[in-house]
């Protein structure tokens, strides 16, 4: 039985849910704000019934008070994580998932579905060739060990972390030395494979997890560009990078548009897209019931988009790399067959789905063409 009082602040978090708060945003304001009240060991509680309720909430019963819903929710989730083969099949496709999405993908993996139910690992990313000695560092982590994808293998300084310190206190993440950054997104920066030198730009590159991993793969020598729509993100990369001691790059701001921020011709682009965020409903149940099939289409129009007008800035030779952290039809193999399509000077290179029940990570698609 879960602490009553972790129930009753978790009751008031969802709340503020259903006034219209994100999930991830009602716990960070929540948590926030209690802060100097609430210890580290219940505010870890708090955020895992609140995610565990809207894993489980098809499960649930509406007029069950939130309590009581709460707490229904965390037994299931205990008793999955002890048996998770006894949740049917058909159960997971009519629960665990909204209805729309069949049409966006079609079959749905059982496996992913079972996935989804299952709480979330926590990766964060090493520099390069330090893996083995932050793990031993940092107790409770070890090194990814990925056979499925033995030819990412040799860059890959990912570790899982199952301990319960908070991360951002230690004195290794102050130092920069390390970031944490799911699993599939440290595979999107490593298909791009930016070589020492080159000149890329990261074309959404947001708080620059992807920015930080691509100047490390780097090893700081070439230029980056790093743009994004949001002031406000390109702020915090650059705090980001003051603390990985990351220094050759520059930043812009750019809305996406045909008039691109530079006349720069580069090695390589990576378009890490804005997307519905499908493959990221482990990490964040709530969005299972937020994301509408109308955000899939019209995301779909804003990557293509944005492809159509980077297109122009690669040199020959040069690579271009398509991510999204979704795993719906419209906004991964359509956009990019009709990039392929419509661009006969770029040819494929690779399209792949990374999937979080092979991973035990975030769910991504990449595509990577080479200018010819
Ligand atoms: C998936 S996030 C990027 C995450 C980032 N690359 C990272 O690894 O931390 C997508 C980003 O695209 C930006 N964005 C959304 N629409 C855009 C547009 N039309 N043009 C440029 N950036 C856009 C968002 O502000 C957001 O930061």
């Amino acid at each position: 039985m879960a602490d009553s009082k972790i129930i009753n602040n978790a009751a008031r978090v969802l709340k503020l849910v259903q006034a219209g708060t994100p999930a991830d945003q009602a716990l960070r304001e929540s948590l926030t704000q209690d802060r100097h009240y609430t210890a580290p060991a219940e505010r870890r509680g708090i955020s895992r019934a609140v995610f565990t309720y809207y894993r489980w909430l098809r499960w649930l019963d509406p007029k069950d008070s939130p309590q009581k819903q709460l707490e229904a929710a965390l037994v299931l989730q205990e008793r999955f994580n002890k048996d998770p083969a006894a949740i049917k099949a058909e159960a997971l496709s009519a629960r665990a998932v909204p209805e729309w999405l069949k049409a966006e993908m079609d079959p749905i993996p059982v496996d992913w579905l079972r996935q989804l139910q299952r709480e979330p690992a926590l990766w964060i990313r090493a520099k390069q060739g330090q893996a083995v000695s932050l793990a031993a560092k940092l107790s409770h982590s070890r090194p990814a060990s990925l056979p499925q994808l033995p030819a990412l293998n040799p860059q890959l300084s990912a570790l899982s972390y199952s301990g319960l310190t908070d991360l951002y206190r230690t004195k290794e993440f102050q130092a920069g030395e390390f970031e944490i950054q799911d699993l599939a997104s440290q595979l999107v920066s490593l298909a791009c494979a930016p070589q020492p030198g080159e000149t890329w730009w990261d074309a959404c590159a947001g708080e620059g997890g992807k920015t930080m991993h691509l100047s490390d793969l780097m090893q700081g020598k070439g230029m980056l560009w790093a743009s994004d729509r949001s002031v406000r993100r390109l702020a915090k990369l650059k705090d980001r990078a003051a603390r990985a001691q990351v220094f050759n790059y520059r930043t812009a701001v750019w809305e996406g548009g045909e008039k691109l921020p530079t006349k720069t011709k580069f090695d390589g682009v990576l378009v890490d897209a804005p997307c519905s965020g499908v493959g990221t409903w482990q990490r964040n149940p709530h969005a299972r019931w937020t994301t509408q099939p109308k955000d899939v289409s019209e995301l779909a129009l804003v990557q293509t988009s944005l492809l159509n007008h980077i297109a122009p800035s690669l040199k020959p030779g040069g690579r271009l790399v398509y991510s999204v952290c979704t795993l719906t039809r419209a906004e991964t193999t359509a956009v990019a067959d009709a990039f392929t399509a419509a661009h006969p000077e770029f040819e494929t290179v690779s399209a792949q789905t990374l999937w979080p029940h092979e991973l035990n990570a975030n769910g991504m698609f990449i595509a990577v063409w080479r200018r010819k």
